[in-house]
């Protein structure tokens, strides 16, 4: 039976108006490549929002899928799962972690993370130990405490009341940094680079005065991967060159490759106190989600690919900077890995719109980032050659628009 041929209008009649989609219907994809019902090829910068970490329909990932789904698709946590103990076992050896809880998405695996370090303090030092203390520009996801994590108006506004006991601080300001972190603070949970910002780091300074604060204070660190982690920044997870060590991190994205999977990590310590019942998920370790995540980690811990990353990046920057020199068009190239924000010098007929619109023209797919930032974070496995293909669209395009 042929599938149903579905048009923007169906779009725009079936579905709820959260999204604004860009008007091509994609039907295929392959590495970095994505064809359009009418067959138009795009060179895809976007890896869909930093998840298809190995491109689309890598071949060794196909088979994971299809050997699993031949086994067992679905058990649900009242029994044992192989792929999912398997996996955890991954993160175990090549992160801090000891233990792991498995979930469906990013501000999932923050909800998770929240959860742990508040019953920690609760049962170990304090039952007023429960502030959370995030930073101002973090994007942690869209669930009423990940909204209220990043508390700004544009997304808390209409959703109230929010949960509470969380204070916002500057990112990267370590005045009065002091009085957000004190005894009745549960974690600080941050981004070691923030995403949706543009690709912000966070400075040494600031990250030594959060660890003192947090070792004076009891403090679990929670550091957010859900975007940076799975080899995005040219490590497996980005505090690795932070010098920080987290006590509860938060993984998705990428490390399922395009399959919905997150995880929370922790230390043995941390995580006794999260007992039987106190926490779980229908979907969460899900036996296909884990097999298709042991390749996908299988794959990405292996040196020459990160190493890879970092030779990519090396490319990215040299073109966009000889961009930049022949055309004045960001005020600002940012990157960290695979992972590089361009902030554009905004004009009448040049913005963040403009480009994106024209980039999709020319067979080019970006995303954005705040602050009219074009955000680019491809496969980490792209070719070269296309990353130079993808990067003469671009050229063109600011060609036109910021001559
Ligand atoms: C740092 C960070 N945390 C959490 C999330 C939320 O992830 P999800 O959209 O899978 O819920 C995102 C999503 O972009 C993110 O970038």
């Amino acid at each position: 039976m042929m599938p149903i041929m579905v048009t923007r209008t169906d779009f725009n009649r079936y579905m709820m108006p959260t999204y604004n989609p860009a008007s091509f219907i994609p039907s295929k994809a392959k590495g970095s490549l994505v064809w359009d019902k009418k067959n138009k090829k795009y060179i895809d910068f976007a890896s869909g929002i930093a998840v298809s970490s190995l491109g689309h329909c890598h071949p060794e990932l196909n088979k994971a899928l299809v050997d699993q789904s031949k086994k067992m698709w679905h058990l649900s946590n009242v029994l044992m799962n192989e792929p999912a103990i398997r996996l955890a076992k991954i993160f175990c050896k090549h992160t801090f972690a000891e233990k792991v809880f498995f979930a469906n998405s990013g501000a999932e695996a923050v909800e998770g993370a929240i959860k742990t370090a508040r019953k920690f303090a609760y049962e170990n030092i304090s039952k007023k130990k429960n502030g959370i203390v995030s930073f101002s520009d973090a994007f942690h996801g869209r669930t009423m405490m990940a909204i209220a994590l990043n508390g700004s108006e544009r997304f808390v506004k209409g959703f109230g009341p929010m949960p509470g006991g969380i204070k916002n601080h500057p990112f990267n300001e370590t005045k009065n940094l002091e009085k957000a972190i004190t005894k009745n603070t549960a974690a600080v949970i941050i981004e070691l680079v923030q995403g949706e910002a543009g690709i912000i780091k966070a400075k040494k300074d600031f990250i030594q005065k959060i660890k003192k604060l947090c070792k004076e204070n009891k403090v679990l660190i929670i550091v957010d991967e859900v975007q940076s982690g799975a080899g995005r920044t040219g490590t497996l997870f980005a505090y690795e060159q932070f010098g920080v060590k987290p006590d509860i991190m938060c993984c998705a994205k990428g490390i399922g490759g395009g399959i919905p999977i997150a995880a929370v990590l922790t230390t043995t310590k941390i995580a006794k106190s999260m007992e039987i019942g106190s926490h779980g998920t229908t979907f969460g370790g899900n036996p296909l989600a884990c097999a298709v995540a042991e390749k996908v980690m299988t794959l990405l811990t292996k040196k020459m690919l990160l190493n890879g990353v970092k030779k990519k990046e090396k490319i990215f920057l040299r073109e966009l900077q000889s961009i930049n020199k022949d055309h004045k068009c960001f005020s600002a190239i940012r990157s960290s890995g695979l992972w590089i924000g361009c902030k554009l010098n905004v004009t009448e007929n040049f913005n963040l719109d403009t480009v994106m619109r024209a980039c999709y023209e020319n067979g080019l797919m970006i995303l954005k980032a705040n602050d009219n930032t074009i955000r680019i974070a491809p496969s980490l496995i792209i070719a070269d050659s296309l990353i130079l293909k993808g990067l003469k669209i671009l050229r063109t395009v600011i060609q036109e628009q910021h001559p």
